[in-house]
């Protein structure tokens, strides 16, 4: 396998490492430092001028990411086709659509807004405790996961939650275990239709997804962009594509997701209800690169915003390997990957920090 085992961190002069490493440990996160009454950000949140978002490249607001409304799904054959076709456009040329009428409740998808929330302005011992870069929590609480790894930091903390059979609900703090254990028993239902027409949208026998296992470990990450004294200089998220197979997100009313389409940054604006979906780059190699992942950004804002993203991923002991769906390939349509471990593949993930998709490792 060609894909790079282990890559050191980012090139760091040794200043701003121990000004890191100094933040890292006061286990208070991005949060912290707001509260401590800053006004300037501190040097390692400053982003390259490259990588700061410039007004010429922001898409005209008339461009938005298509909606995809399931509420006629299970009305007629016309409309199961009709809707099907609109998801296949937009996993092609958008990689990014809005789901509605998708059956999990809105006021459920307030309550983790309102959790996590919760969560990030509350308990401040609380958030210490289950302050952890050891991945092999399935609950912990960090700013910055890839922080020693990424060059500049980004103006979010996070919650994550593994859910990979092991994960002991207990463990997730009071204020948001409720709401995050019914939404993800909500959007498990809402993959799995949402698989069945990705395969009909692939031309496949629509359980051909579903028996790939993509759905069986969920990574959720809930994060927390708190207020920026100076949010020109930074960014909430770096630009990156997701490792997922798919991505649920759900995002508050402030917005701030942007996606790259035709070169242009799109704004991903908040519509209530909706779950945002996004084609990841496992998706992207299964497909053969019929379904894009698109690269996107959170920029850091004034205010504070709240969202969540469920990553879908493969069982990530699976023993079989991953590649582009064989049904889908012919003389015409030549495997664009090789096929791997996942295992394998999460541990390169891992090691290279969020900037760069693994998908260049894998081409064949
Ligand atoms: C992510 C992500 C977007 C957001 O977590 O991968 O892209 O709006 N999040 O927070
Ligand atoms: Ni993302």
């Amino acid at each position: 396998m060609a894909m790079p085992k282990d890559i050191p961190s980012a090139d760091l002069p040794n200043n701003v490492l121990n000004e890191f490493k100094e933040f890292d440990e006061t286990k208070a996160g991005v949060k912290g430092l707001v509260d401590s009454g800053i006004e300037k950000i501190p040097g390692f949140f400053i982003q390259p001028q490259e990588l700061l978002p410039k007004s010429s490249e922001i898409a005209p607001p008339t461009l938005q990411v298509p909606i995809i409304d399931l509420g006629a799904i299970h009305k007629d054959a016309g409309s199961y086709k009709q809707i099907v076709q609109e998801l296949q456009q937009a996993s092609d040329s958008w990689g990014f659509f809005h789901l509605v009428n998708h059956s999990v409740p809105k006021d459920l998808l307030d309550e983790v807004i309102q959790g996590v929330k919760g969560f990030h302005e509350g308990d401040k011992d609380v958030k210490e405790k289950l302050y952890s870069r050891d991945r092999t929590k399935k609950v912990r609480f960090a700013s910055n996961l890839r922080l020693y790894q990424l060059g500049a930091a980004n103006w979010r903390d996070t919650l994550t939650c593994v859910f990979d059979g092991s994960l002991d609900p207990t463990e997730i703090p009071l204020v948001c275990r409720d709401a995050i254990m019914k939404y993800r028993e909500a959007i498990l239902q809402v993959a799995e239709t949402l698989y069945e027409l990705l395969s009909a949208a692939l031309g496949l026998p629509s359980d051909q997804i579903r028996g790939m296992n993509c759905a069986k470990t969920q990574l959720m990450v809930a994060h927390y962009y708190p207020p920026c004294p100076e949010p020109e200089l930074t960014l909430g998220t770096s630009i990156h594509t997701d490792p997922s197979f798919v991505t649920f997100l759900i995002q508050d009313d402030l917005g701030g997701l942007q996606i790259l389409h035709d070169g242009h940054w799109v704004n991903v604006a908040p519509i209530p209800g909706a779950l945002v979906v996004n084609i990841g780059d496992l998706l992207q190699l299964a497909s053969n690169d019929k379904f894009k992942s698109v690269k996107h950004r959170v920029l850091a804002s004034s205010r504070p915003r709240i969202s969540v993203a469920t990553f879908f991923n493969p069982d990530f002991d699976e023993k079989k390997l991953f590649g582009p769906i064989k049904e889908l390939l012919s003389d015409t349509n030549p495997p664009l990957y090789k096929d791997f471990l996942v295992a394998d593949y999460i541990k390169a993930y891992v090691s290279k920090g969020l900037t760069a998709s693994a998908l260049s490792y894998l081409k064949l």
